[in-house]
């Protein structure tokens, strides 16, 4: 899944010297697969692991290292650059560009180009578990975080000096979507915690055989991606998908619509704003301890009604916003109606099912309690984009009526 929000962006993509050097080359053709126009700095240390000309190739730009050689044409190579750029993006972040970044260190063409930047500044960092958990490491990630730089943190895996541990760098993919989702507009859902499930759910008939239904998860997952890096605090409540964990979110795997109302149910105080993007099952089958035989007699399903996690949600819910979906073959419009009202909505998402529930593209219509009805289609990641933007509209609503109350 390459995103869709990059297109015509400019992009400077700093390389510093690790072992991940080698992913920047996919990481940047993730970015020119979402259209986006990138030019690269890399640090000398970087040139070690990594030569500039095969940037150079895949740009069509010289890749860019040394602050003292005279330019192209003659601008000062930092400043010219930092101020063509919509997004600067370092990747793979060392300790060492992290400390320098951290500490307005200008020493070289990267480190001197992030100071000069005053667009928005993504970092993920990758490095030996040891050196990413050494307290000054964890210190100046702090301080970028404080100064406004996001981050797309690593991942646990075993590195390439054979420990095992946090500070592989996150997925390319991950990364050119993080891109995406920061470039898309000036929003921010700092502060905000918000819960989310996603994907389908499976319900055991007997120990090898299940119901399930074709959610693919990625409507939820994209939303909950782009909400974390967009600075909230994100629970992604996940039935069985395909999908890798989406960066910066805390990840709780579940299988049966009893334990998805069991942890959503857990987690519900403590959030802001729950999302129920999960295609939880109505039915559940009673399960057979033993393996239903294949014989002469077809088995008798009996089938029990499933918990109704949104309805019970919406009975406990106190000053959290709801987000439901829908998704119906007759009187779309009208059911979905009905469920915020009986569910105690803030907004309901009716889901047409003739773009299906696995592809790529998904058309919504969101409706509000007070009427308001309005169309989202196309890509699932520019239509989750659509509508945190919308989440955040009624957030800040809800934020200044409670300031006219006080
Ligand atoms: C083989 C090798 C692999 C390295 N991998 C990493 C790494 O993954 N992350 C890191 O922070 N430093 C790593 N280093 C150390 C950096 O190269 C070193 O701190 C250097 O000064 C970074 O320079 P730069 O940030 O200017 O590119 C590695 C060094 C070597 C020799």
């Amino acid at each position: 899944m390459t995103t869709q929000l990059l297109k015509n962006k400019k992009l400077i993509l700093g390389v510093t010297g690790g072992i991940a050097a080698y992913r920047a080359v996919e990481l940047l053709r993730h970015l020119q697969r979402g259209e986006a126009q990138v030019r690269v700095i890399m640090t000398r240390n970087a040139t070690r692991f990594v030569t500039p000309l095969t940037f150079s190739s895949l740009t069509g730009f010289p890749t860019l290292v040394d602050s003292f050689s005279d330019p192209a044409h003659w601008e000062i190579d930092h400043i010219e650059i930092a101020r063509w750029a919509d997004l600067l993006l370092v990747a793979p972040a060392t300790a060492n560009i992290i400390g320098k970044a951290a500490g307005g260190i200008c020493d070289d063409l990267l480190s001197t180009t992030i100071c000069a930047c005053d667009c928005p500044q993504l970092f993920a960092p990758a490095m030996n578990t040891r050196m990413y958990h050494n307290p000054a490491v964890q210190r100046n990630l702090e301080l970028l975080r404080t100064q406004g730089v996001h981050l797309v943190d690593p991942v646990s895996g075993a590195l390439a000096c054979g420990d095992t541990g946090t500070g592989k760098l996150a997925e390319p993919v991950a990364i050119a979507r993080a891109a995406g989702w920061l470039l898309s507009a000036g929003m921010s859902l700092k502060g905000s915690r918000l819960l989310i499930n996603a994907g389908p759910t499976r319900e055991p008939l007997d120990p090898v055989r299940y119901l399930s239904n074709r959610s693919s998860g990625r409507l939820g997952y994209a939303l909950a991606e782009a909400a974390a890096v967009l600075g909230a605090e994100v629970t992604l409540v996940s039935g069985p998908t395909q999908l890798a964990p989406p960066i910066g979110c805390r990840l709780l795997q579940v299988t049966t619509a009893r334990e998805m109302e069991q942890v959503v149910g857990g987690e519900f105080d403590n959030c802001d704003v729950f999302i129920a993007a999960a295609a939880v099952t109505d039915w559940m089958p009673l399960y057979s301890a033993s393996k239903l035989k294949k014989g002469e007699r077809v088995p008798d399903l009996k089938l029990e009604a499933a918990p109704d996690i949104l309805a019970r949600m919406g009975a406990r819910k106190q000053q959290q916003l709801l987000i439901g979906f829908a998704l119906e073959t007759d009187d779309g419009e009208s059911e979905a109606r009905r469920k915020m009202e009986s569910k105690q909505l803030d907004l309901i998402c009716l889901n047409h099912p003739d773009q299906g529930l696995e592809g790529d593209e998904i058309r919504l219509n969101l409706m509000t309690p007070d009427g308001t009805s309005e169309e989202l289609s196309g890509h699932k990641e520019a239509v989750a984009w659509s509508l945190l933007q919308k989440l955040a509209s009624m957030l800040q609503a809800r934020f200044a009526a409670s300031q006219n109350t006080d």
